[in-house]
């Protein structure tokens, strides 16, 4: 994913924002990384941060942490959610299916969102792909009793594969799914993905979970 350049904050002003967990540290305290006891929201993947950015400006009252692979993703939305003081936002650079399982306190979070997760389209890629049966057992495992995980896709066949993922491998009672609502401005889209789709007309598949 190109990252278009953007002036950059000093390290400093970036730093109450990222959150470093070595890979083999046991979990999280969610108290500890956000300073407070509000609900935890975690968002795997989160690219160039739309979803982030908007969600923390319009629910202050929710901590999101974001979840993201690639390092410079991580710099890139650390400036945009230090630019505007969104100081309910935590990022971390690993491997979601790694902090989902080993590191998020199991029983935690109200929501997970997964959006537009990369399809890995060559078969020997496939086990890339961040949705597979231990993630999704993962996804339960961390959420609370009547928490959500949220899902969105353009690719069908992904799709497909979640749903079926999802029921074979958890508990979690599909949900109807949210209403497609018309964008207002440009910033008005689930993410950066969402958006790049629906503008080409693209159709997006969704699903929303409960855990009981
Ligand atoms: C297609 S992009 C979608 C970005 C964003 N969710 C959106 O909808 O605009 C998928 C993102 O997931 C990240 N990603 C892929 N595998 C991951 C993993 N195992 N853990 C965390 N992030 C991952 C990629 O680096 C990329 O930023």
């Amino acid at each position: 994913m190109s990252v278009r350049r953007v002036i950059r904050l000093p390290r400093e002003q970036l730093t109450p924002y990222l959150l470093e967990v070595p890979p083999d540290a046991g979990a999280v305290s969610w108290s500890a990384v956000f300073g407070n006891d509000r609900p935890v929201e975690i968002e795997v993947g989160f690219g160039k941060g739309l979803f982030l950015v908007r969600s923390s400006q319009t629910r202050p009252e929710v901590n999101f942490l974001g979840v993201e692979i690639a390092r410079k993703l991580q710099f890139f939305v650390a400036n945009r959610v230090a630019k505007r003081n969104l100081h309910n936002v935590r990022l971390v650079c690993t491997d979601a299916r790694h902090f989902l399982s080993k590191q998020a306190p199991a029983g935690s979070v109200q929501t997970v969102h997964v959006y537009f997760p990369d399809p890995w389209w060559k078969q020997r890629h496939r086990k890339r792909r961040v949705f597979q049966p231990d993630f999704a057992a993962a996804c339960e495992q961390v959420l609370q009793s009547g928490g959500r995980l949220r899902v969105a896709t353009d690719v069908e066949a992904y799709f497909e594969i979640i749903q079926a993922t999802t029921a074979k491998h958890t508990t979690l009672i599909l949900e109807p799914p949210p209403a497609e609502k018309p964008a207002e401005n440009d910033l008005d889209y689930l993410s950066n993905f969402e958006r790049k789709a629906r503008k080409v007309g693209k159709p997006v598949w969704r699903a929303v979970y409960r855990k009981p």
